[in-house]
């Protein structure tokens, strides 16, 4: 069945076509959001559970997914963290879309032992995806990639001084050390260009300032909602003079546990 996600389907359609013709059997979101809820609903599957570390998100993905939550669904509100959760639950396929980058702001230092994690609860396959990390590295030299990398480091310098956690992001090859460690065979990688545009640039920047009024010193507040009305309007500019900011990659690796 065919994706009707816009947000990362060139990664759903990309797992549907390694799945092929295997079925999804029984399937477990280990880190879900509006997104992969959605997709992963549309699937033909036996049942499916649906993990996040937030209930403010296990609300939104229960919106989103509407009348297609059987009764045999579920929805979890969880820590990977803690060893009692989903104990004893095996699927036959999991995905793993997008968790490890959002692993800090759950559970710090955990990604380490995220894959040994999920091994025991993967019967047939795991499908991990991600975003190759463009915030911590050098200056880029296009001014694309310098100004994703300003963007990026301006959030999640903002996020930081309003005292909660920016995402951290692993390179494909990380994370393919540590499905191996975990007891996985690793069977596909492929990375993906990406197209950012104007809903990822207000999206990066309103996550920046929103809240901003809350700090104890309103002059830093007022100059950081100002750099990023400039990083807004340059990058909005340069979208409408190339098309899209087009510097990142993420990717998707299929493996097996052995
Ligand atoms: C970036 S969001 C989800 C992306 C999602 N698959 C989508 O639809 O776009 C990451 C999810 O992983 C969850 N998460 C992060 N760390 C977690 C942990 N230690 N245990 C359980 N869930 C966690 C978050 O709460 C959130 O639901």
């Amino acid at each position: 069945m065919k994706s009707q996600q816009r947000k990362h389907s060139a990664l759903y359609r990309y797992i549907e076509k390694l799945q092929g013709d295997r079925p999804w059997g029984t399937i477990l979101d280990a880190g879900t959001g509006v997104n992969s809820i959605r997709w992963l609903s549309e699937l033909s599957s036996e049942r499916w559970s649906a993990v996040t570390g937030s209930s403010t998100e296990a609300k939104l993905a229960r919106e989103s997914v509407g009348a297609a939550l059987r009764s045999q669904d579920q929805i979890v509100v969880g820590n990977w963290a803690d060893s009692q959760l989903m104990t004893e639950e095996v699927y036959d396929t999991v995905i793993a879309d997008y968790l490890l980058g959002a692993i800090d702001g759950c559970s710090p230092y955990f990604q380490p032992y995220l894959f040994k994690r999920l091994r025991p609860h993967t019967r047939k396959v795991l499908y991990v995806t991600g975003l190759e990390p463009y915030v911590p590295t050098d200056e880029p030299k296009t001014k694309a990639g310098k100004l994703i990398w300003e963007i990026g480091r301006f959030r999640d310098a903002c996020v930081l001084m309003k005292g909660a956690v920016p995402y951290r992001e692993y390179p494909l090859a990380w994370v393919v050390d540590q499905l191996q460690l975990a007891g996985f065979a690793v069977r596909a990688t492929k990375h993906f260009n990406i197209r950012y545009k104007k809903l990822f640039v207000n999206g990066q920047l309103n996550i920046a300032v929103n809240g901003l009024e809350r700090l104890p010193d309103h002059g830093l507040a007022q100059s950081l909602h100002c750099r990023a009305e400039k990083l807004r309007e340059e990058a909005l500019q340069l979208i409408s003079e190339e098309g899209a900011l087009d510097t990142c990659r993420n990717y998707v690796i299929e493996a097996e546990p052995v």
